[in-house]
């Protein structure tokens, strides 16, 4: 029988000051998908960790707001694996506009979750590179080893 490798990625995933009353609820939806999670916190951000994070989109006319917005409550930040995990999420939590994704993704959970284009209840990471910086922002103790563990092809 021939052994598969499947490849095994982390990506960050946030759930927002506005939807932390259903973190529970979206840890279920989390974990019901087929992740592990790998370490989670109640952190409060820093408006300057905020803009960290973001810092891709300094300058945009809406940075103030959602650099206020995210340090306005406590989040859960997760990191979380499976195959594929940074597309997979994105593809869970549904596009950035919770208005639009009650439209276009009824299912998803910005849909489900949020309010609008700033309050959309949850995070993740565009890309491998941007899950790899914004864990490490925020789970900073995060070892090479801890997070290559997650990342390592395994073999069934
Ligand atoms: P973006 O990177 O476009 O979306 P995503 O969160 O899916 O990666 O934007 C980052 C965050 O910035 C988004 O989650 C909410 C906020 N935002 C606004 O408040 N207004 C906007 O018009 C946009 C584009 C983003």
């Amino acid at each position: 029988q021939a052994a598969t490798a499947i490849h095994v990625e982390s990506t960050l995933a946030l759930i927002k000051p506005d939807a932390i009353e259903n973190a529970n609820e979206i840890e279920d939806i989390i974990l019901r998908s087929g992740f592990t999670i790998l370490q989670k916190r109640k952190v409060y951000l820093s408006p300057e960790l905020c803009s960290d994070i973001y810092a891709t989109h300094y300058g945009k006319i809406f940075f103030p707001s959602l650099t206020a917005f995210m340090s306005s409550g406590p989040i859960i930040a997760m990191v979380i694996a499976r195959n594929q995990a940074v597309a997979y999420w994105r593809e869970l939590i549904g596009p950035a506009n919770s208005v639009k994704a009650k439209e276009t993704h009824p299912g998803s959970i910005r849909a489900i979750y949020g309010t609008d284009h700033l309050r959309n209840a949850v995070h993740g990471s565009e890309n491998s590179s941007a899950a790899k910086r914004e864990i490490q922002l925020i789970f900073p103790n995060t070892t090479i080893d801890q997070r290559a563990s997650a990342q390592d092809a395994i073999t069934y």
